[in-house]
This record gives structure tokens, C-alpha cells and sequence, in this order.
């Protein structure tokens, strides 16, 4: 806790020049690269490094961004952007959560993954349906220093699933105020109002 006459932490500023994307998804590398542009950025993926793959092993969203953009850190010398990102559902008190992805299975079958998250919505008397989606970004540096962000966007979860435009689980999510489901939308809207929309407008105005 801040004691008063604390002065907030003033957030590191990230200099032109060489960033790690902590990620093996090349669809992931490119679509970070593409939200840093103009800001002087060289961005490289630890594929392209050769950097293992950190288990998550984190119990949030945060933790688990922390570790692999301090694991690409470390490992590179250069500093290191992660995320972290997925679907809370109020009635299952949060899940699928940071389990999203595992959700799918060994076959990322997300068709499979959306009509779990619904029968289990579904046998909960009077359940409510509202569900949120999280991104979480971490930017470490090599000397330790982390800087985090989590962007939101709040919604309801819609039965069947409409639209195949989008991935995961945005068939069934209907963003707050919207007639289109993330499934249906495009993809340029999306983004806009997205969760990682909203973690990387977070970075951006705070770190450059
Ligand atoms: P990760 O952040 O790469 O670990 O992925 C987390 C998982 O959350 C993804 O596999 C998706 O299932 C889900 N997820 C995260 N963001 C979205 C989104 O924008 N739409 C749909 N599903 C998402």
C-alpha cells in the first residue's frame, strides 16, 4: 500500500531499438508488431531466438505474461513483451480463465470448448450470463523491471454460437451495447474495442 505523501511510480519508458515478443504464435508476433508500429521497434520473436517455451504455470493473467516476458528477458538481453489472455465466465466464478486455451483440448477444438462453458452455464439455475474477456501484458527488461497492463471488454454469452469470423471463443460472446458477436464482427472492429485493444492502448500511452 502507497503511505501518504507516497509519489506514484513514474512507468519505465521503452526506447527505440530491439523487442523480444515473448510468443511461438507467428498470427500472435505479427499482430503485436503491427499494434507497435511508428514507435522505432525492431521487434523479433523468440521463436526466432530460439527461446524455450516457459511453462505457465501463473494462477492470473498477469503471472503468467510476467513469467514468459521474464523468461525472454533474461534469456536474451533485450527487453520482452508477453500476454496473456482469455475468457471469465461470472457464473462458473471466473472460469475458463487463464485455462481458455487448455479448455480446447489437445485438438483446439473450440466448438467443443464453447458447448462445455455453455452446458455448464446451463445447469445452473438462473445463471447469469455475463462473461468477460482479459489480455495481459507484461514488458520486462533484462535488469528485472516489469511493467503490466490488462485490458478488458465485458459481454454476454449467447447460445448457439453465431458467426465464424473470429477465433476461440467469439462465436458466443456478445460485447456489451453490440448486436454482432465477436464471431460476426469484423475483425477491424474488433479490434478496436477488444480486450487487447484496450491492454495496448494502456502500453502505449504509458510507455513511449
Ligand atoms: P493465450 O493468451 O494465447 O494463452 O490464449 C488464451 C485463449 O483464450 C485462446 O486460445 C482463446 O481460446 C481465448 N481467447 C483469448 N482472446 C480471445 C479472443 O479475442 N477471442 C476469442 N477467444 C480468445
Amino acid at each position: 500500500m502507497s503511505g501518504e505523501g507516497d509519489q506514484p511510480q513514474a512507468i519505465r519508458k521503452l526506447q527505440p531499438g530491439k523487442l523480444v515478443i515473448a510468443s511461438h504464435n507467428p498470427g500472435k508476433v505479427r499482430e503485436i508488431a503491427a499494434l507497435l508500429e511508428g514507435h522505432g521497434l525492431d521487434v523479433v520473436s523468440a521463436k526466432e531466438l530460439d527461446l524455450p517455451e516457459p511453462e505457465e504455470t501463473g494462477t492470473t493473467f498477469v503471472m503468467n505474461a510476467e513469467l514468459k516476458a521474464r523468461a525472454a528477458a533474461d534469456l536474451s538481453g533485450l527487453p520482452a513483451l508477453a500476454d496473456d489472455s482469455g475468457l471469465c465466465v461470472e457464473a462458473l466464478g471466473g472460469d475458463p480463465g487463464i485455462f481458455s486455451a487448455r479448455w480446447a483440448g489437445e485438438s483446439k477444438d473450440f466448438g467443443l470448448a464453447m458447448q462445455l462453458v455453455n452446458d455448464k452455464v446451463a445447469a445452473i439455475e438462473d445463471a447469469s450470463r455475463d462473461a468477460h474477456f482479459v489480455c495481459a501484458l507484461a514488458l520486462a527488461w533484462p535488469d528485472g523491471h516489469v511493467e503490466w497492463f490488462e485490458g478488458r471488454v465485458d459481454g454476454t454469452l449467447v447460445w448457439p454460437p453465431r458467426g465464424d469470423k473470429g477465433f476461440g471463443y467469439d462465436p458466443m460472446f456478445l460485447p456489451n451495447g453490440r448486436d454482432e458477436t465477436f464471431g460476426e464482427m469484423d475483425q477491424d472492429e474488433k479490434h478496436r474495442i477488444s480486450h487487447r485493444a484496450d491492454a495496448f492502448n494502456q502500453l502505449v500511452a504509458a510507455v513511449f
